[in-house]
């Protein structure tokens, strides 16, 4: 039989031309396992590092453990992500659950959405919402309920946005400085760096990560016009001189969180969740809220005793839950992990 569609005609088998070199520079040659070739996924991971494109969850077994998910729960993952957690608490509240997945980012839900249905989780268990978590209570209005049995929050970004040069979010590639996690809305990191005066920006430095050398820092940086990442992380490192061993620079990293954080107004989205959580969950619901730098802890520590004085959460986490030393080594991005739960009065 002669094959006339030249789509489904066999092709010559092409190998992928393979990096040849010991320090790859580009971000495709870093990343194989983008072509999901499995031994170099399985080589990733063992070396604590995370696959190009996917994102491993921090602490499942703990999440689960606090937040009991069970058959019928309604349930909320505000920071959907790859939808790792979200996965685990789907298996645990069906049947006759449903959870809401909300994720600010335009680009990766989509994918997490088509994932998870491939995985079996239809429309009446999953509703996947692109929306900022701080508007949770009006998601919830919108879909005709009145609170939720579980609430989870994962802070921060993903690996899939981190690991993707052209979001801008990244220490190690070049890319446009952009950082937004909706990339439709507000201003890129370039034009805020562009307009910010030197005053303002020590501040941001300092409040936002805590920048030891945020003055000297701000008097280098603010005003300037940066289109890329790489030449940011140069400036920085010419202002300080490189305290960190081979890729890892501490003060590069404080800079991009800071800049990351002032970008989507992180703060103030986080103080607005903690504000309307207890409205949004049932009498006897849990929350649970993983972060990873001591701006977000302090915020999440101090509306959880705050509740719980005033009576509106009848329990709490009295320690900070960490990542087991294991789950350090086997993903180098759970280190920072501080997890935290709180349950409202029945
Ligand atoms: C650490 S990842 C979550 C990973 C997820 N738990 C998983 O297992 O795949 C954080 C996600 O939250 C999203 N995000 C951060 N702040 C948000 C906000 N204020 N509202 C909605 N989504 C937010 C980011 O876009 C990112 O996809």
């Amino acid at each position: 039989m002669v094959n006339e569609d030249p789509a489904s005609s066999p092709q010559p088998h092409k190998r992928r031309q393979r990096y040849s070199g010991k320090n790859p520079r580009r971000f495709e040659d870093k990343y194989k396992e983008h072509g999901g070739d499995a031994e170099t996924v399985a080589k990733v991971i063992a070396g604590g590092k995370t696959p190009a494109g996917t994102h491993r969850p921090i602490m499942v077994a703990e999440v689960i453990a606090v937040l009991a998910p069970k058959p019928g729960d309604l349930a909320v993952d505000c920071t959907l992500g790859y939808g790792g957690h979200a996965q685990e608490i789907l298996a645990r509240i069906s049947p006759g659950g449903k959870l809401i997945g909300l994720d600010a980012d335009p680009i990766e839900l989509p994918k997490t959405e088509a994932r998870l249905r491939t995985l079996g989780f239809d429309e009446t268990v999953f509703i996947a919402c692109r929306s900022n978590f701080a508007g949770l209570p009006q998601i919830l209005a919108a879909q005709n309920m009145t609170g939720a049995d579980v609430i989870l929050a994962d802070l921060g970004v993903s690996s899939m946005q981190i690991d993707d040069p052209g979001r801008g979010f990244s220490v190690k590639f070049d890319g446009p400085l952009d950082m937004r996690m909706n990339p439709q809305r507000g201003q890129p990191a370039s034009a805020v760096l562009e307009k910010i005066k030197p005053d303002a920006l020590r501040q941001m430095l300092a409040d936002f990560s805590d920048e030891p050398h945020a003055a000297q820092l701000a008097e280098a940086l603010a005003g300037k016009k940066f289109s890329s990442t790489r030449p940011l992380a140069d400036a920085v490192r010419a202002v300080l001189p490189r305290a960190g061993r081979g890729d890892y620079d501490p003060t590069v990293r404080r800079v991009f969180q800071a800049l990351r954080i002032a970008v989507n107004d992180e703060f103030s989205a986080l103080d607005a969740f903690l504000r309307n959580l207890p409205a949004c969950l049932k009498p006897g619901g849990r929350v649970a809220i993983l972060s990873f730098h001591s701006g977000e802890d302090r915020r999440v520590k101090k509306s959880f005793e705050a509740n719980h004085r005033d009576g509106i959460y009848s329990d709490i986490a009295r320690e900070v839950i960490r990542p087991t030393p294991a789950e350090q080594q086997s993903n180098l991005r759970s280190a920072p992990a501080k997890l935290r739960w709180a349950q409202r009065t029945q």
